[in-house]
C-alpha cells in the first residue's frame, strides 16, 4: 500500500522551490525535481535528434520515448500506445480537437463542463468558430457533481455516470487494521464525500486531491487539506456498531 506524501520529504527535491517563492498555480507551470532535470541534462549532454531518421541519435531518441511511455503508462494505469507526449496539455487537447473537428458536421455539437479546466474548453470554442460546430456546457452542482437533469436538458442523452453521492449525507464508518473508525464524510479541502476514498493502513484519501486523513485523529497528513476532519467515538456490541456523533448546532 502507498505511504501518504510526506511534503518534508519531497520538497527539498524541487530545486526551484529553494528560491522561496510560492508556486500557486501548479497547471500554470510544473516544477521538475532534481531526478527529472539530470535526466533531461543528461540526454541533452549526450545528444538528441528528431523521431524517425536510421541513425544511431535517433534510433535511440526513439527507444527513449518507448521507454518513457511504458512508464507513463505504469504510472497512470494505462496501456502505452495511450500515452502522448507533447509541449503541454492545453497545446494537446488543440491538437485533439482539431482531429476530433474534422470528422464532424457544420451544426454537431460538443458539450465542455462547467469544471473543466479552460484547456479542454478554449480549443473546443476554436474548432467550433472554424468548423460552424455548437459548444454546450454542461452544468455542475454545488457540490461538484455533475448536474445529469441539466445534461439532459440540452438534449444530451445519458447513458451512465459515475459520480459520488451528494455531500454532507452524514458519518463515515471504516474498517481498518482490525478496528473500526467513525469520522464526518466531508474531506476538509472542497467538501466531497471522504466515504469515496480508499482506506491505507489507518488513513484515508480523498479521491479528489489525495490528501490523506488519519482515521483515528482526522488530522490530513498531507496536502492540500490542511484542516482535520471530525473523528466520533465507536462502540461495537456484536455485530452492531454504535457511533456517538456530536449534535451539530
Ligand atoms: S477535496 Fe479532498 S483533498 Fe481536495
Amino acid at each position: 500500500m502507498p505511504e501518504p506524501l510526506d511534503p518534508e520529504a519531497v520538497r527539498p527535491r524541487f530545486p526551484a522551490l529553494a528560491r522561496g517563492a510560492v508556486h500557486l498555480d501548479g497547471p500554470g507551470g510544473s516544477q521538475a525535481p532534481e531526478e527529472v532535470i539530470a535526466a533531461m541534462a543528461e540526454h541533452l549532454r549526450g545528444g538528441t535528434s528528431n523521431m524517425g531518421g536510421v541513425y544511431p541519435t535517433s534510433l535511440a531518441v526513439v527507444e527513449l520515448v518507448a521507454q518513457a511511455r511504458e512508464s507513463a503508462a505504469e504510472l497512470t494505469g494505462s496501456e502505452p500506445d495511450e500515452i502522448a507526449f507533447g509541449p503541454n496539455m492545453t497545446t494537446l487537447n488543440f491538437l485533439l480537437a482539431h482531429a476530433v473537428a474534422r470528422t464532424l458536421q457544420p451544426g454537431d455539437e460538443i458539450v465542455v463542463t462547467e469544471l473543466d479546466h479552460d484547456a479542454n474548453i478554449a480549443p473546443w470554442l476554436r474548432v467550433a468558430d472554424d468548423h460552424g460546430l455548437v459548444v454546450r456546457t454542461a452544468p455542475v452542482r454545488p457540490d461538484a457533481t455533475l448536474d445529469v437533469d441539466g445534461l439532459e436538458a440540452l438534449g444530451v442523452q445519458v447513458f451512465a455516470v459515475r459520480q459520488p453521492e451528494p455531500v454532507g449525507l452524514g458519518d463515515a464508518v471504516a474498517r481498518a487494521e482490525g478496528e473500526v473508525f467513525a469520522l464526518r464524510d466531508v474531506c476538509s479541502h472542497a467538501e466531497v464525500p471522504l466515504s469515496e476514498g480508499e482506506i491505507y493502513d489507518t488513513t484515508v484519501e480523498c479521491w479528489l486531491h489525495g490528501s490523506c486523513f488519519d482515521l483515528r485523529t482526522g488530522q490530513p497528513t498531507g496536502l492540500p487539506a490542511t484542516e482535520p476532519v471530525p473523528v466520533y467515538p465507536v462502540k461495537i456490541e456484536g455485530d452492531d456498531v454504535y457511533v456517538a456523533v456530536e449534535k451539530e448546532s
